[in-house]
Formats: structure tokens, sequence, C-alpha cells
């Protein structure tokens, strides 16, 4: 018996179309298109027609183009190794206006996307100036060879946040240089700018806009809590095993360094083979597993194992199910776990067996 962690592909399916409906989707799929494997990823987006991914690293967009030759891809952070770009027809962004005058010699026959900081402050151009700036000196650059401006695109950091009008300020702004650059006369084969929560807040794709930039609703997880649980499934399991049931008494000491007491006699605690070391946080052991359909409290968690209190009804060999889609990462997203993506970076693919169904 060794922890699992696995995917029923037919459902990942099934939710990246309910996700997409009828929009045109940027599948964001770095760190390994969030841990559920690049080349899976891939195959199972081309499928239901989204043919433009983006991630942040130049191997991973490689990566892709072998798997995808057709496919538009779109590189997130500014490199230096401009024939792999080329060679790979890979999009990238212009990262600063230094950037820029250091390198526009050197980026001819790629495909630029001109990014504009807003408040996330990761990146990009700081204003509209500068991004005219850019246009302005790219169209005068009487070189035959030269970078191709074809996209136009921010990163929001406060979709997922409510209480703060932050995302609004944001959102107007980058909203204010669209219109304004496209007022002007200015064409951009692809706008992009929004993220799952800024995706599922709109209800869809912003007006001008060619993309949705979509990452974790893709992989089946809710940005924020008022989206209807239905509407996103996640296929994702991860469950490990009963190997035994032990009982220890009132005030017995349970775990490394006094973890858990026992608070009564005869309390019954099954032995898990799951924990940290396989990527369960610690602080998603502050809650529940689920088995044989019940939820059961987690009450210690170690590197290999972790101990759940349970009843008679349980028995080694049992499965322990950390994440399904009655118990999902979302959950403990909105429980103060972590991120989902925290989460589900956490998760050790060296450890736990991977499976497809
Ligand atoms: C630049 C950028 N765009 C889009 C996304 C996708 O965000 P989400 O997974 O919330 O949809 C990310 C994720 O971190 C990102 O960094």
């Amino acid at each position: 018996m060794t922890a699992i962690w696995s995917v029923d592909t037919a459902s990942f399916c099934d939710n990246a179309k309910r996700v997409k409906q009828n929009n045109t989707i940027m599948a964001v799929v770095k760190n390994n298109a969030y841990h559920y494997g690049l080349e899976f990823a891939i195959e199972q987006f081309s499928k239901i027609g989204i043919d433009t991914f983006s991630t942040t690293s130049l191997k991973e967009a490689v990566r892709i183009r072998e798997l995808s030759p057709n496919a538009t891809i779109f590189l997130m952070n500014a490199v230096y190794d401009f024939d792999t770009l080329r060679e790979y027809r890979i999009h990238m962004t212009l990262p600063s206006l230094s950037y820029y005058y250091e390198h526009f010699n050197n980026l001819y026959d790629i495909s630029i996307h001109l990014e504009y900081e807003n408040l996330l402050h990761r990146s990009g151009l700081k204003s509209i100036d500068e991004i005219k700036e850019v246009l302005q000196h790219h169209h005068q650059n009487q070189q035959s060879h030269k970078m191709n401006i074809v996209g136009l695109w921010t990163h929001f950091g406060y979709a997922d946040e409510f209480d703060v009008p932050d995302y609004q300020i944001e959102r107007d702004a980058w909203l204010e240089v669209v219109d304004t650059l496209i007022s002007e006369g200015y064409m951009f084969e692809m706008i992009h700018a929004q993220n799952s929560a800024s995706y599922y807040r709109e209800n869809g794709v912003l007006n001008h806009h060619t993309h949705a930039r979509v990452g974790i609703a893709l992989y089946g997880s809710r940005p924020y809590q008022s989206i209807a649980k239905d509407s996103i499934q996640q296929s994702l399991t991860v469950k490990g095993n009963v190997i035994q049931v032990r009982e220890v008494s009132k005030g017995d000491y349970c775990g490394y360094s006094f973890a858990y007491e026992a608070t009564k006699d005869h309390t019954k605690l099954a032995v898990v083979d799951i924990g940290y070391g396989d990527g369960i946080l610690k602080t998603r052991a502050k809650h529940e597993a689920l088995i044989n359909g019940k939820r059961y409290p987690i009450r210690a968690l170690m590197m290999s194992h972790m101990f759940v209190e349970v009843d008679d009804s349980i028995h080694a060999r049992d499965e322990v199910i950390l994440y399904n889609n009655d118990i999902r990462v979302d959950e403990y997203t909105f429980k103060g776990v972590g991120a989902n993506s925290e989460q589900l970076s956490a998760m050790n693919h060296h450890s736990l067996i991977k499976e497809y169904r």
C-alpha cells in the first residue's frame, strides 16, 4: 500500500470544457501545469480546443512546442536566450523600458507582448507613456528584421480580493490603457489580463481582450468562495491507507513531541501511510480526512504517517482521502490552509504514486 495522487482524465476534460465555455482561453501551464503534468495538461487542453499556453519557464515553453507544433506559446518571464525563442516560435513579454532599449536589436523576429506593470509591480512598463514610447520607437526603427509587437497584457494582483477596492482600481487603470491605445489606432493580435478570479468576476473575457489567461480553475479549484461549487470540479484525488488502528488511553501522548494527547480512554487512532513528506501541509492536517464517506479529524502529522481519530467502523486497509471532489483543495483554501496552488504544489510526486485514470 502506498499513497496515491491520481487524476480522472474524463473529469479533468469535463471541467476544462465547463471553465472554457465558448471563450478563448490561454491556459497557464507553469510549474508543470500546477503539478498536473505538462504533457497530460497540454494533451487534454488541446482536445477541448485550447491552443494557446503560457508559462514562466523557457524549458517548459520549448517542451510545449515539442508537444504541440501549432500552439501559440507565451513566455511570461523575459529571458536572454533569443535564438531559442526564435527557433521554437515562442512569444515573450517585454518586461521593462530598459530591457527594450538594451535588447531590441536582439529581439528580431520574436513575437513580443507589451506588459503593463499595474498594482502588482512584478514586471512591465510603468505607464501608458512608456508603452507608447516603445511603440513609437519600434515604428521608427528602420531595420528590416525587428521584433514583432503582437500582444498587450497585464496581470491582476487583486482579483481574488473582495474586501478592498484594489481589483477595481487595477482593472480600471488597465482598461483605460487598452481603450486609449485602441482609440489612438494601435492594434494588437492578442490582449490578455484575466486570471481565474477575474474571469469569473467579469463573467467571461473583458472587452477588447482576445483571451483570458486562466490557471487554477482549469485545474479544478475555485479562485473564490462564492462561485458555485459545481461550476468547477476537481479531478484530483490524493489518498493514503489505514495501516492499522491502535487504541490509546486518556492522557497518552501520540506522535512526535507530544503532538496529540488523547482526551478519552479507548481512543482509536488510525495510522495512515501519508505525511508531510508526501506533501500534506501542516495547516491541512489541522482538519479532517475522509474514510468510507465520513470525515474524521487528523490528530498528528509525521513525515510518512498521520494519525486520524476514528471509530469502530474503520479498519486496516481502508482508504483515507485527503483530497477529492468531496473534500476539495479549494475548501481548505477558504479555511486558510494555503492557496489552491500552494496545496497542489506541495505534493511530492517522487513519493506518491502518480496515476491518470
Ligand atoms: C501572470 C499570470 N497569469 C495568470 C495566472 C493564472 O492565475 P490563476 O491560477 O489564478 O488563474 C498566473 C498565476 O499565478 C500568473 O502568474
